[in-house]
């Protein structure tokens, strides 16, 4: 009960600066952080041409003064961080000394057909510009909860289109984790596998390998993500001993995801506390245990379980705090899986549904690379299983939106339970989409 006011407090004390995410940081770490005003200069200057080469938007910028756009973005981002400038386009149509007319951000792009994926596309050659200024990326991250909640005001259109766009913020999608579903290693996350946005669809394909002393567990499957709103994934699970007397163990699992978005928005609510939710169902099906026949074992109702087969159902809600640099996430689930079905559902020890937490706490190093850690919480049903939590520290590199690889160091706590050893081990997952 203490710990769980203690994540209440945390997650109120992260939640409060949000409510003031819009309006500019009140000291001038970011601005600083930018590099000042020479800093902004530069990231403008490195910025434009990146705009106006990049071939998903820079139509849109065809005939305007980009002199005056350029003049305009430094004011804005200097107010925004903190410094001592004061952004001259917010009034709505209204002359101001020394500036002439200036418009507010709605009346600026109001006509210029903005979907969700142009926004994105140019807020990465942001991100990519203050890379390349050497800003640090938890400055540069700052900068983009500032920006991230004028998509309101910004994106107009809806384009929904049968071609994947590839628009979503890299990183953005999750990895897979080890039952298919969109998140980080071990939990599933409310984020929505794939990189299609609201108007669109995107899809990949995974596969992870963790191997400890006792034992090996290989995953592969598919995942598609449509309109950012529905996940629907495919998951072989492959668990292999490695030790006597379970060196010829060989136990195979597939498993059925569907996860929905139902609320909030990880990326663009930055000056809300709500968190992105989603609710979601894996099925999965044990397909038997091959390599104990010199016990007569062949399914894992002679192990004990009640069932070959079963249902969890999860509730995940995701928040992405820019300014924090940080990623948490928080999953509820409801199961009966014995370590994850791989030894059936149901046990001696219990054999109804039991909510059971999970947690992930992530740092956006850069736009490219995170690094965090997880905790899973596992019911105990089986008696000759004394299954225990997992958890797991994770690096997960994203080079493009195509491709990222993710090491981990895992504990499944003790599966094969003839060894006694602590099993932890490497966990390596690549995944490829878009
Ligand atoms: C976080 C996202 C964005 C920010 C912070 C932003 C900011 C700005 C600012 C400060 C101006 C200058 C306003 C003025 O002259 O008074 C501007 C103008 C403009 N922006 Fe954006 N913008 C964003 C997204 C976009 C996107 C996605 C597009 C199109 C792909 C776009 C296209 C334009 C164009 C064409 C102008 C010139 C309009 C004119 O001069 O009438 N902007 N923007």
């Amino acid at each position: 009960m203490r710990s769980l006011s203690s994540i209440a407090g945390l997650g109120l004390a992260l939640a409060l600066p949000l409510a003031a995410a819009q309006t500019p940081y009140t000291d001038d770490a970011t601005y600083a952080g930018l590099g000042g005003k020479d800093g902004i200069k530069r990231i403008v200057d490195t910025f434009i041409p990146l705009v106006l080469a990049d071939a998903r938007i820079k139509d849109s910028f065809d005939d305007f003064d980009m002199v005056q756009v350029g003049a305009r973005l430094r004011e804005q981002f200097c107010e925004f961080a903190g410094g001592p400038c004061r952004y001259t386009g917010q009034h709505r149509d209204r002359t101001m000394d020394g500036v002439g007319t200036v418009r507010d951000m709605t009346t600026v792009h109001q006509d210029l057909k903005i979907t969700d994926a142009m926004f994105n596309a140019l807020t990465e050659d942001l991100q990519i510009a203050m890379e390349r200024n050497q800003v640090p990326g938890r400055f540069a991250n700052k900068l983009i909860a500032k920006l991230a909640p004028m998509r309101r005001d910004i994106v107009t259109e809806r384009a929904a289109q049968g071609r994947p766009d590839a628009g979503k913020f890299l990183a953005t999608g999750g990895v897979s984790q080890v039952e298919g579903a969109g998140g980080g290693g071990i939990t599933p996350w409310a984020l929505i596998g794939g990189y299609g946005t609201r108007d669109s669809w995107g899809a990949n394909a995974h596969y992870t390998h963790l191997a400890t002393q006792d034992y090996k567990l290989d995953s592969y499957g598919v995942a598609v993500g449509i309109a950012d709103r529905l996940e629907l994934t495919l998951a072989r699970q492959r668990f292999q001993g490695s030790l006597a007397p379970l060196n010829l163990l060989d136990i195979r699992q597939d498993i059925v995801g569907v996860k929905v978005r139902v609320a909030g928005d990880a990326v663009y609510g930055q000056d809300s506390p709500m968190p992105q939710v989603a609710i979601g169902m894996l099925y999965k099906r044990n397909q038997g245990v091959d390599g104990l026949g010199a016990l007569g074992v062949s399914n894992v109702k002679q192990l004990g379980a009640k069932d070959d087969h079963g249902y969890d159902y999860y509730v995940a809600a995701t928040k992405i705090l820019f300014e924090q640099s940080l990623l948490l996430n928080g999953t509820l689930r409801a199961t009966r899986a014995n370590q994850m079905g791989l030894l059936g559902f149901g046990g001696d020890q219990g054999d109804s549904l039991r909510l059971m937490p999970e947690a992930s706490v992530a740092y956006l190093v850069n736009r490219k690379l995170v690094l965090g850690a997880e905790y899973r919480r596992k019911p105990h049903n089986l008696g000759v299983d004394n299954e225990k939590a997992y958890y797991d520290v994770f690096v997960a590199w994203f080079p493009s939106k195509n491709f990222s690889l993710t090491a981990a160091y895992v504990s499944l706590g003790d599966i094969t339970i003839f060894n006694p050893k602590r099993q932890r081990g490497l966990y390596l997952s690549a995944q490829a989409g878009f």
